[in-house]
């Protein structure tokens, strides 16, 4: 492990690398990866893996060979980084430290300022169409240029759209017009935002210069469950028509957050982990942007799905999941660089499997009758009371019949009222006339 924490140097030419058996003649690729490479500035060492200066790394598969070539990621935090030798902005793991070339009132102003967050954007790299990103789940990313490695664009998500925190993984399917990605806001108020991003240019009122993601906006947005809270997340499954948003019970804490620079302290200590709360999948139609549904799962933690898909009226979400998040934890630079790290809590591959259809039947709105009237005295139907739940179902055809219920329970909604079409609907089927105030 050794090699691998060493602060690297640059190799801005491209060299060739050593193949070990065959390359097929006909392979012609490239592929960008980013990663932390930097944690040492002079006397001066950056506390967590994640804080090191991003690296871009470049391979070329083509005609047998591989060619390699890398270069930092020139961000603001880099540059600043590199002439102040300490963070100037907060990193995951390390406190920032003033900015001499600001004065008091911007100092103060930029440490409340969400846009003021790192772009050291070495958490992902992601590719839209034929523009490159790299990301660091603030609301910053730097559109790089894949011949040169060079930072062409500085992206602020915060104005672009008015959301503080991105995700570093955009995802889309192929052959899909748009890609997504989700966000949140904490200023603006708690909540989580679906971005849709146009994968074609609108050179008619742009131009050709325009960048794919200086044309994301949101689609929709969903609440945060936590009152003070907005949940952590690096990454989000999608389907054809759907993505799978998964709110973790590990939780950045909105006031922690936006006093942390001031209070010198690193964006880890805005983190807060509740085993006892459940996950909670929230299912999110591409189309509208709108949650049309929910599942809960016990605790855990993750970083990355797997897959996910449709399957006879079900979504199937495959992700890497951890008991909890120590991992986070492991990755403490100096720890690491002693080759103390504990191995237990590896991720293990897991699947959810969530039904899109579901009913829900308004327990609330059932009346007591005897022999199809309705009784004079009525009370009300306690969940608790309920031992048994019997479902009549029928058709208007003769034959087979088959039905399947994955699962029955009680769901709490808070949005039920009582217009609904259930209340009115009347069928000559039906028995029970009296229920129908047609
Ligand atoms: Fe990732």
């Amino acid at each position: 492990m050794d090699n691998l924490l060493v602060s690297c140097t640059e190799q801005l030419a491209e060299i060739d690398g050593q193949v070990e058996g065959t390359i097929p003649e006909w392979l012609s690729v490239q592929m960008l990866r980013v990663g932390p490479a930097k944690w040492d500035l002079d006397d001066f060492v950056l506390n967590h893996w994640l804080d090191g200066c991003a690296m871009l790394c470049k391979f070329t598969i083509s005609q047998g060979r591989v060619k390699m070539n890398s270069k930092y990621l020139h961000s603001e935090a880099y540059n600043k980084m590199n002439q102040v030798k300490r963070p100037v902005f907060t990193e995951f793991g390390t406190r920032s430290y003033p900015d001499p070339c600001k004065n008091v009132f911007s100092r103060f102003f930029s440490q409340i300022v969400p846009s003021d967050l790192t772009d050291n954007g070495c958490v992902g790299i992601f590719k839209l169409a034929n523009e490159y990103y790299s990301s660091s789940e603030t609301c910053n990313v730097l559109k790089v240029c894949n011949h040169s490695l060079n930072v062409q664009q500085k992206i602020n998500l915060d104005k672009v759209a008015g959301v503080n925190l991105a995700c570093s993984h955009v995802q889309s399917i192929k052959g899909d017009d748009y890609a997504y990605n989700m966000s949140s806001s904490f200023l603006t108020g708690l909540k989580y935002h679906v971005l849709k991003i146009p994968l074609f240019k609108d050179t008619e009122h742009e131009g050709n210069n325009s960048s794919f993601m200086n044309r994301a906006s949101i689609l929709g947005s969903i609440p945060s469950s936590w009152k003070t809270c907005i949940a952590y997340y690096h990454s989000f499954a999608i389907t054809a028509n759907y993505l799978v948003f998964i709110e973790l019970p590990l939780v950045v804490n909105a006031f922690k957050l936006a006093t942390c620079t001031a209070k010198g302290k690193p964006l880890k200590d805005c983190l807060e982990w509740h085993p006892s709360e459940n996950t909670r999948f929230h299912v999110i139609c591409k189309r509208s942007g709108q949650s049309v549904g929910k599942y809960y799962a016990k605790a855990f933690f993750y970083f990355h799905t797997i897959n996910a898909y449709e399957d006879n009226g079900h979504i199937v979400a495959d992700l890497m999941a951890y008991e909890d998040p120590t991992i986070l934890e492991k990755w403490d630079l100096s720890a690491m660089r002693s080759n103390v790290y504990d191995d237990q809590n590896q991720a293990t591959p897991t699947r959810f499997v969530m039904p899109l259809h579901v009913q829900h039947i308004p327990l609330s709105r059932f009346f007591f009758h005897y022999q199809g009237y309705l009784q004079d005295s009525q009370v009300r139907l306690e969940p608790d009371l309920i031992r048994s739940v019997g479902i009549l179902v029928h058709d208007l055809f003769s034959g087979p019949f088959r039905l399947e219920i994955d699962y029955i329970g009680f769901v709490y909604d808070s949005q039920h009222n009582d217009i609904i079409e259930y209340e009115t609907h009347y069928h000559e089927a039906s028995s029970l006339k009296s229920y129908g105030s047609v």
